[in-house]
């Protein structure tokens, strides 16, 4: 095994960085890429490996890629596809729609002479039912590795506890052969693991193991907060107005978010810490209805480090309104502590594509640029979800072509999460560059504000924008590493902050409405009266800016460095 260091013992998420310490997650702008959608390589109409190392340059590497530093993979390893990738069968290698090992290692090595991380998706609190465990678990009663997974008797005939499956109805399902229930969190196809048997938590560090051995530069965990069960199996109370569905109104705190999650967590980045590089971790801590930061801040790890972030999914609730983002940055900055690091997201693989959240009319690009300007901006690492750069948007697609299990057969009513998960939008052509082949997704002409073809050539275009505010990213630490206050913080047409780093001071104004906006600063900005233009959605860079009255343009985005 390459790649091992000494295990260090730290107790907690400080540790000594300096500026040529600082972690590369913390400076890095992550990609998530949906891999069935990205790009088709074989003529399949699906996406693959081989697909994403054809477009690597896109991404980095060259003078005008894009200049993400990470890549996320949704997950890719063998599976029987019931929710597309998230019921694994097998965890050691890669399903052939995707390619194989050798295109998998391949893949790592282009990435990482492009200086871009690979990031795995880890789900491990269920497998498919088609996993190998699952199998002999189902096998007999008395299989070795039966208590791999949470089997219950029948109480009074019936299920035995109130537990739902967060896409709906009973999170037990009847297993006539052997005459038990299992659980499942997720769909029928995707039985939860035990984890409070020690061969399971050993197997799957095993496992883990064996990705880092390859050199994978991170995990992203799957609802890392669902993995231990009540070994009571008692009842989750409930709560008869909280929401539609019954898993809604329950207060899960018998089957999510327990405490010993926390401490194989805190094994697992001992784990992570043993090996060089920096190796990352970001778990998904889902909550629904969302909640504040509070519980994705004791992900970080309270008392011993866990993982380098969870997951911030606020922003993916907002609505179109300065207040509602105010509140979500103002949370997490009181939520974590000092060494914790924050992040943000606005669109993922589950939820409709912010273009589409905030669509109004003429003014959806102009939206769109300005959430963009934000993530690129804020204090904390962005995850940037695949297509947002060019406005791929959640068109509604025709019933007859879904295909995803919430949409088909758990929440009908709801059609599902396809609309986030539509082919890549390359150029003009046929299948707009994603296959030869008709794509598993219907795409559209609408379904983007631009192709990455037409976007490159167009110095206005949103593709431009987003390589622009990387490009400034990457050079201005402020916006990296600096710290972060809100300005301005009552006015509610703009969000305005400052970052600082040593005696680097950047302000970015964003004008969230279509109407002018022109006060006086105050004494806010403090002994400034004016500041150079990095970058503005409407005037010339490099341009002064002043600081005495905050003049800005509808909609009107801007970075502005303070000169001394
Ligand atoms: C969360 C993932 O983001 C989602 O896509 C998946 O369906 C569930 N976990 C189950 O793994």
């Amino acid at each position: 095994m390459q790649n091992k260091k000494k295990p260090q013992q730290k107790s907690n998420q400080s540790n000594s960085e300096s500026e040529d310490t600082v972690p590369w997650w913390k400076d890095a702008v992550v990609y998530q890429i949906y891999p069935r959608s990205f790009q088709d390589s074989n003529g399949d109409g699906i996406g693959d490996l081989q697909g994403i190392i054809d477009r690597l340059d896109y991404l980095n590497g060259k003078e005008d890629s894009l200049g993400i530093d990470a890549i996320w993979l949704s997950p890719i390893y063998p599976s029987p596809m019931i929710d597309f990738g998230y019921d694994i069968s097998d965890y050691h290698n890669i399903d052939p729609i995707f390619g194989d090992m050798y295109t998998f290692k391949i893949l790592l090595k282009e990435c990482h002479k492009r200086n871009i991380k690979v990031i795995m998706d880890l789900v491990i609190n269920h497998t498919s039912d088609k996993h190998p465990w699952f199998m002999e678990s189902k096998s007999s009663i008395d299989n070795p590795k039966r208590d791999w997974y949470i089997w219950k008797k029948a109480v009074n005939g019936k299920v035995p506890n109130n537990w739902m499956a967060a896409f709906g109805g009973r999170g037990w399902e009847w297993d006539e052969s052997t005459q038990e229930y299992y659980f499942h969190g997720f769909t029928v196809e995707q039985p939860d693991l035990n984890w409070r048997n020690p061969e399971v938590r050993n197997e799957i560090i095993k496992m883990i193991r064996f990705w880092l051995d390859l050199g994978v530069d991170g995990f992203r965990l799957d609802v890392v907060n669902y993995y231990f069960k009540d070994d009571k199996f008692r009842d989750n109370p409930s709560h008869f107005f909280n929401g539609i569905r019954e898993y809604e109104r329950q207060d899960h705190i018998f089957d999510r978010n327990l405490p010993e999650t926390h401490e194989f967590l805190q094994d697992f980045r001992e784990l992570l810490d043993s090996y060089d590089g920096d190796r990352m971790s970001v778990g998904e801590v889902f909550m629904h209805p969302p909640g504040n930061a509070e519980l994705p801040a004791s992900f970080y790890g309270l008392e011993k480090k866990e993982l380098h972030m969870a997951f911030n999914f606020s922003f993916l609730f907002c609505k179109w309104d300065t207040r509602s983002f105010k509140k979500v940055i103002q949370d997490w900055e009181r939520n974590l502590k000092e060494d914790m690091w924050p992040n943000y997201t606005l669109s993922n693989h589950d939820q409709k594509r912010h273009i589409t959240r905030y669509e109004k009319g003429n003014q959806t690009i102009l939206r769109a640029k300005i959430s963009a300007i934000m993530l690129l901006t804020l204090r904390g690492t962005p995850f940037l979800y695949y297509g947002e750069e060019i406005g791929m948007n959640s068109d509604s697609i025709p019933r007859k072509f879904i295909q995803d299990p919430l949409g088909v057969k758990y929440w009908p009513l709801f059609a599902g999460r396809d609309n986030c998960r539509q082919p890549m939008c390359w150029n003009k052509d046929e299948n707009f560059g994603f296959s030869t082949n008709s794509p598993w997704l219907p795409t559209s002409k609408e379904g983007s504000i631009t192709n990455v073809e037409e976007g490159s050539k167009n110095s206005n275009s949103l593709l431009n924008l987003y390589k622009k505010l990387i490009t400034i990213r990457k050079k201005e630490k402020a916006l990296q590493r600096g710290s972060q206050k809100l300005l301005f913080i009552n006015n509610d047409k703009i969000l305005a902050y400052i970052r600082i780093y040593k005696e680097q001071k950047i302000i970015i104004l964003l004008n969230f409405t279509q109407e002018e906006t022109r006060f006086f600063s105050g004494d806010e900005i403090g002994g400034y009266d004016r500041g150079k233009v990095l970058f503005s959605t409407n005037r010339k860079e490099e341009s002064y800016f002043d600081l005495n009255i905050i003049a800005l343009l509808p909609y009107e985005g801007i970075i502005i460095k303070l000169e001394t």
